[in-house]
């Protein structure tokens, strides 16, 4: 029989894992909650003043519930071993090598935690995949577990995150549903249980596995699909004065469609939605359905389009050149109120204007340098093993990365915005327009500073999907 949970281990102190445990430990005191990582330096992190990830409201959470009933440690084995519940929510990028490069999810480390599970169990286990994964990933868990040596027993359940960064406190206190898929109703039920503790029973949403497993990337798809959506209809409103804004206010008052995830924007970035789109897009091709992979696919196509479209205006507009000339970057974290830049469009538009010669200086206000200059090589290196020694040169000759939105618009030819952290919208423009070279360009990739009438301080100003 299966009990009430008392004890919960979560493997990846991630995004995910951390904000999802200290919130179950914040709202049930009577459940023992350890979170563990194979990264020590993340684990101390999770212990120190200084939490790993920036998120609105999680530091009140994690230092309220750290050493009551919330634990980070790194003593992965212990931890398994004294749950009667185990999360494994580890990274599950897109694989870089061999069978499904560049599209497959590499679940290497998933099924390393299923193996250590299986390893140092013993009784009876309700193991719950917390990552996005492909449909029937449970089944190859299921497998491995099953050859545990110690006669341990499991119940494998799917229990996806859609909690998004910058809002996950929020997402968690309060989602929209939460989803349980399951093959046993007693374990199915001790998870709805945990839940229950604060979420309107109507909201706990239960499926058979392989529907839950399939709705996670569904979701991640239909979300991105919108915003692909509107991005191309920002390209077509640029050709013709129509004003992308009004088009999606138009469309989105219809309840049929509805108003969020419209906003056209630079292209949309993170850790999840090209990732899953790409895996959905594999997973089609597997299954032998390449309609419907080609459908999906150019939901990436378009944003990898929507990114490029955007050095390409700001090239166009200053004079069809570029080369020598300063130009502030404001914002490199794929959206606001998280230092997360996995993905950023950002990334990619610096990128590009690296090989157009520009020197860019970037001001992020949750970003550090080292990050900047990490995620630049990555992007020049392509795969490669080694990043070569010109394009280690062009970023360490040609980027700078400073502390504030003003430094990085002195003497700037243009500002652009790529990340809509709210303080950019309150800046002193007459002055900053004081400190840039004239014409001073403004290129919004966010439209956030669209209302302030930038054009009537004396700024060539654009954003995207409008023309004034
Ligand atoms: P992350 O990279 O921030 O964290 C994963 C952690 O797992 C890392 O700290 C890593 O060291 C650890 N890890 C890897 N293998 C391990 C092992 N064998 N033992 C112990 N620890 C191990 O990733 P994340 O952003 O938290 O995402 C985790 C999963 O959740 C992914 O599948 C992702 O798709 C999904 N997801 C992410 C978000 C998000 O907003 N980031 C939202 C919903 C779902
Ligand atoms: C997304 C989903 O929203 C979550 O539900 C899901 O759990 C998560 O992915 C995941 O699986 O990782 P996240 O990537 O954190 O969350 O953030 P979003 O708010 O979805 O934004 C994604 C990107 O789309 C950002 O770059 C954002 O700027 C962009 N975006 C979003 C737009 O350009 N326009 C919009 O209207 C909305």
């Amino acid at each position: 029989a299966i009990g009430p949970v008392k004890k919960i281990c979560c493997i990846g102190a991630g995004y995910v894992g951390g904000p999802t445990m200290a919130m179950i430990a914040h709202q049930c005191h009577d459940i023992e909650v350890k979170v563990v990582d194979i990264n020590a330096q993340r684990i101390a992190q999770w212990n120190s003043d200084e939490l790993p990830i920036y998120e609105p409201g999680l530091d009140e959470i994690v230092k309220g519930r750290r050493d009551q009933n919330l634990v980070f440690t790194t003593e992965v084995d212990e931890a398994i071993r004294d749950a009667d519940m185990i999360f494994i929510s580890v990274n599950t990028p897109t694989k870089t090598f061999g069978v499904g490069a560049g599209r497959a999810a590499n679940l290497e480390f998933i099924e390393k935690c299923a193996r250590k599970i299986a390893e140092v169990s013993i009784g009876h286990k309700i193991v719950v995949e917390k990552s996005t994964l492909p449909v029937r990933t449970a089944e190859a868990v299921k497998a491995i577990l099953a050859e545990a040596t110690s006669g341990a027993t499991f119940d494998v359940l799917s229990n996806p995150e859609f909690l998004a960064e910058g809002t996950a406190v929020d997402d968690l206190l309060a989602p929209d549903r939460v989803l349980i898929g399951g093959e046993s109703d007693a374990a199915v039920q001790a998870l709805v249980e945990v839940y229950a503790q604060w979420v309107p029973r109507e909201r706990l949403l239960t499926t058979n596995l392989w529907s839950s497993e399939l709705s996670k990337l569904t979701a991640n798809a239909f979300l991105a699909q919108r915003v692909s959506s509107i991005n191309s209809i920002s390209a077509l409103c640029e050709a013709t004065e129509a004003d992308v804004d009004e088009v999606a206010m138009a469309i989105g008052m219809d309840s049929r469609i509805g108003p969020k995830f419209l906003k056209a924007s630079v292209g949309f970035g993170g850790s999840c939605f090209q990732k899953d789109i790409l895996n959905l897009v594999y997973l089609c091709e597997y299954f032998g359905l390449p309609e419907v992979a080609d459908y999906w696919q150019q939901v990436v196509t378009m944003n990898d389009y929507q990114k490029r479209r955007f050095v390409h205006r700001m090239v166009r507009t200053m004079f069809n050149t570029v080369s020598d000339k300063k130009i502030a970057i404001w914002g490199f974290a794929f959206k606001k109120d998280t230092n997360d830049t996995r993905e950023s469009a950002a990334i990619y538009v610096c990128r590009d204007l690296l090989l157009e010669k520009a020197r860019l200086s970037i001001y992020d206000p949750q970003v550090t340098k080292a990050q900047v200059v990490a995620n630049l090589e990555a992007v020049f290196k392509n795969g490669d093993q080694e990043i070569s020694n010109v394009s280690r040169q062009l970023i360490e000759n040609n980027v700078e990365v400073v502390s504030d939105a003003e430094t990085a618009a002195t003497s700037a030819h243009a500002i652009a915005v790529l990340t809509e952290w709210d303080e950019f919208a309150t800046a002193d423009f007459e002055k900053i327009r004081e400190l840039m070279q004239k014409p001073a360009f403004v290129f919004d990739g966010r439209n956030t500073l669209k209302s302030l009438g930038l054009e009537k301080l004396g700024f060539d100003y654009q954003g995207i999907g409008f023309s004034r």
